[in-house]
């Protein structure tokens, strides 16, 4: 089988120094092929940010974190870079788009300026042929007229604009992973839709992975190939998005799913949701499974961490007591049923 794009192994990613230190992302692996669109999920404070960040790079020059595992990009091991070279690929191989298009765009250059230099950098095209691509990328990402708005600044379009703008800059580099951090919350429920849209076709135009970054599970089953669901900084579940759906196997995912609007599910029902919060990790993690205050199967068991293992399927895999191979491995040992 080819090598996989992306592939993160058991990533590690601790705040500050002993005594002291937190884990904010733990045991982290998952992968990702050519073209595939992968949804990391979960609520506010479960690492989501912590591991795109990771994944481009971005805290391994802040002296705070300490990043150990792998995190493989087309053969090489991006954690052992130094920053020139990460600097090659931050761009041009991976890209990103945050919540607020405003943390890329700058609002003191013109749209047409802020992508051109991206272009300068990353291509070798010459000035006119910039233009014209400039051009081209704003079509690609739906900007109506672009010629007419091509040199527009970005307080001059609106938040869905503004969002295709710093997509189109993402673009640029013509990256083969894009990494996309909640990039529609900011926006009212008609444009976040065309925003999704708009990824989804780029995907499939440009043959670029995606990592989709959301809270919303209504989302991932429109767009995402696999799910990722993230519990305290851990992958709690994953797999193809129609098996995670149908099958859940952590009560996480349930939850999860069981708040997903009823209008996303075409049945009027209330919306159920789960109790309590997240820990807040920067204040230390819980011992055993971090989801047993909250959970409403747990058992004696549950003071100690469940691994991920394999489900019904091994492409699959969940980290809880209950689900699939542990469960078969409790059979007899008293667990509930
Ligand atoms: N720079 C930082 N310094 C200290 N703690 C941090 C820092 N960045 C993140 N954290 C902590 O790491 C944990 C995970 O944060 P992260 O931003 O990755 O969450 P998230 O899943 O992206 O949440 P959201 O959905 O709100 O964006 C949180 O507990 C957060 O407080
Ligand atoms: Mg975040």
């Amino acid at each position: 089988m080819a090598e996989r794009l992306l592939n993160v192994r058991n990533l590690d990613v601790v705040l500050g120094r002993e005594p002291g230190a937190t884990t904010l992302v733990r045991d982290l692996s998952f992968s990702l092929d050519a073209g595939e669109l992968l949804c990391i999920v979960g609520e506010s404070g479960c690492g989501k940010t912590i591991t795109a960040r990771s994944v481009i790079g971005l805290n391994r020059t802040d002296p705070r974190f300490r990043l150990t595992g792998a995190i493989d990009f087309d053969g090489r091991n991006l954690l052992d870079l130094d920053e020139r070279a990460m600097r090659q690929i931050r761009g041009a191989r991976i890209a990103m788009i945050f919540q607020d298009p405003m943390s890329s765009l700058n609002p003191l250059h013109r749209i047409s300026a802020q992508i051109d230099e991206a272009l300068a950098i990353h291509t070798d095209l010459g000035k006119a042929a910039r233009r014209a691509r400039v051009l081209e990328l704003l079509a690609a990402v739906g900007i109506p007229k672009p010629e007419t708005r091509i040199d527009a600044y970005p307080h001059q379009f609106s938040g869905g604009m503004r969002q295709r703008a710093m997509i189109a800059l993402a673009l640029a580099g013509d990256p083969d992973l894009l990494i996309a951090d909640e990039p529609t919350t900011a926006l009212d429920v008609t444009t976040q839709k065309q925003i999704l849209l708009l990824l989804a076709r780029l995907r499939a135009e440009t043959g670029m992975a995606v990592i989709f970054i959301t809270h919303d599970l209504g989302v991932v089953a429109e767009i995402a190939d696999r799910v990722l669901v993230m519990y305290a900084g851990q992958c709690v579940e994953s797999g193809p998005v129609a098996d995670v759906f149908r099958n859940p196997q952590h009560p996480y995912t349930a939850g999860l799913l069981a708040s997903i609007p009823a209008a996303n599910r075409g049945k009027v029902r209330r919306l159920a949701s789960i109790k309590g919060a997240p820990p807040v990790l920067s204040e230390g993690r819980p011992v055993g499974c971090a989801f047993r205050p909250r959970c409403d199967y747990a058992f004696d068991r549950c003071a100690d961490e469940p691994q991920l293992t394999a489900t019904g399927s091994p492409d699959h895999p969940a980290r809880c007591w209950l689900s699939g191979a542990a469960r078969h491995s409790l059979a007899g040992q008293g667990a509930p049923a």
